[in-house]
């Protein structure tokens, strides 16, 4: 039995045009495979611990070898737990919005904290960075305001979609497929061939 992880890091809800098409995804992989566990996050409304000092120097303890005191280890336990979460899924789904070019800062802030020695990259002798997930298959979401693209020039602005592909690779996740709702601001009819469109590369992929 598979487990699929959906990460939603959209807050708009119903009127999300990321949150849609992920939706129309789930059901598609879950039609195709009703055994499948799925696990839900929504990034807006998860407490994540915050990223900071303590955090910080608990990171760099691993890395160098050392010990946590009482403050690190109680903020490494949290980083641990979502990690552990995050690894026990084979497959997943991650809504993408992209926010001033980028990003939501609420999908930065979870791979901030995911993203960590020893619990899903490792570094050895050499100084070699490994991914530790394997076997693991994602399907990202992404929805944009315009277009970008080598076509319409703007390709250049896109800083969501090559980092997304980055720091997944950097842990070890390399098998993924995209899926892209855009337009979403160029008009209703636009919104909704953007959404027609998204559903259509679903039907392919699933
Ligand atoms: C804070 C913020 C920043 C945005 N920045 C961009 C941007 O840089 N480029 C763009 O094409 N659209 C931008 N948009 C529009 C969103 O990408 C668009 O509304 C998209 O549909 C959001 O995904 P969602 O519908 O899943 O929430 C921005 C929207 C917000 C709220």
């Amino acid at each position: 039995m598979k487990k699929l992880l959906l990460i939603e890091s959209s807050p708009r809800k119903e009127r999300s045009h990321s949150s849609k098409a992920a939706a129309t995804l789930l059901q598609a992989l879950q039609a195709k495979d009703n055994s499948l566990q799925v696990d839900k996050i929504n990034l807006f409304e998860a407490d994540l611990p915050p990223f900071d000092g303590y955090t910080i120097s608990a990171k760099y303890a691993v890395m160098h070898g050392q010990p946590h005191d009482e403050k690190q280890a109680k903020a490494w336990q949290a980083v641990k737990d979502l990690a552990e979460r995050f690894s026990a899924a084979d497959i997943y789904i991650i809504s993408i919005p992209m926010w001033n070019f980028s990003i939501p800062y609420r999908l930065k802030h979870y791979i901030d904290l995911l993203v960590q020695p020893g619990l899903t990259f490792s570094v050895d002798e050499a100084g070699q960075y490994n991914g530790l997930l394997k076997n693991k298959k994602a399907y990202l979401v992404y929805a944009s305001g315009g277009v970008y693209t080598e076509e319409a020039g703007t390709a250049a602005y896109d800083q969501q979609k090559g980092y997304m592909r980055q720091i997944l690779g950097f842990i070890g996740i390399t098998d993924i497929q995209e899926i892209i709702a855009a337009p979403t601001l160029a008009g209703p009819e636009a919104a909704e061939k953007a959404d027609k469109d998204a559903a259509q590369q679903i039907g392919t992929i699933a």
